[in-house]
């Protein structure tokens, strides 16, 4: 049985933390469903860490659904949210409507996210009307990253403190189930989160949060063109991936792979005929 809205909404009335990471394929979703994180989220950020495009921009929604797809195959429990990609919940309800349904039915997620406050709360209304379960994304966020003049800190001003808290108090009112807060003073991320009922999920923005998201990339070391200040790295995947790739590359040319221990026998006699 997966995790529900309501298990999530209940974490944080016991003060429980809230963990959530981001997966885009069947594998590395199978290992965090199989530890018990109760929130996987297939983000944009495929784009970056996964695609190489240079921003979260051009990620298209038939890249998201794909990897979305292979995401739910790969777990039983978490609640696996799709990350709804640039424009594609902005033209009209209808259109929102549309592309948000694509990712419950089509790639089989349990929730969507989406990116904005106020200026989107209505579709959220919408959406959630339609029984589809919302998370909110507010500070940073970077589909916008044009308009923010780059990945800075957001919320640091009174006046964008103050709209902050009226973005997360509308995407509450419009019915999201829980807010990512994206590269805000941890203060402010402490003072919405006390303010609001539903779940704040932090990423760098401090430990005043209901819970944490993290790229996995981010934390695996495996994303090297750039390393946000917020992440910490528990290992550092691409030294060991690059290790593993020389030595196969060295012994490949050596000769000293592979051994009999990768190859297959067969029938002498087979052999010996087909030698004649
Ligand atoms: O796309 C993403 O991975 C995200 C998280 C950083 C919250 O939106």
């Amino acid at each position: 049985m997966r995790i529900t809205i309501r298990q999530i909404r209940e974490m944080k009335h016991k003060g429980e933390k809230i963990t959530m990471l981001t997966s885009y394929d069947y594998a590395t979703a199978k290992i965090i469903d199989g530890v018990g994180i109760p929130l996987i989220l297939v983000g944009d950020s495929l784009g970056m860490v996964v695609l190489g495009y240079e921003s979260t921009i051009p990620v298209t929604i038939e890249e998201m659904l794909h990897h979305t797809k292979a995401v739910v195959r790969g777990t039983k429990n978490a609640l696996v949210i799709g990350d709804m990609p640039f424009m594609t919940y902005h033209i009209s309800v209808e259109e929102t409507l549309r592309n948000t349904s694509r990712f419950i039915q089509e790639a089989g997620a349990q929730a969507i996210k989406l990116e904005g406050g106020i200026t989107i709360a209505e579709k959220v209304r919408r959406i959630v009307q339609c029984g589809i379960p919302v998370m909110g994304h507010i500070g940073l966020t970077p589909q916008s990253v044009h308009q923010l003049s780059g990945y800075r800190v957001q919320g640091r001003s009174p006046d964008a403190a103050a709209k902050l808290l009226r973005d997360a108090q509308a995407l509450e009112d419009a019915g999201a189930f829980a807010v990512v807060l994206e590269t805000v003073p941890a203060p402010l991320a402490a003072l919405i989160t006390h303010k609001l009922s539903i779940p704040t999920i932090g990423i760098g923005a401090g430990i005043g949060c209901d819970g944490q998201v993290q790229v996995i990339n981010d934390i695996l070391g495996s994303f090297a063109d750039f390393i946000p200040k917020h992440t910490k790295q528990y290992v550092k995947l691409t030294d060991i991936i690059r290790k593993a790739v020389i030595d196969y590359f060295n012994e490949v040319k050596n000769g000293a792979f592979p051994t009999e221990k990768q190859s297959s026998t067969m029938d002498e006699d087979i052999l010996a005929k087909l030698k004649k």
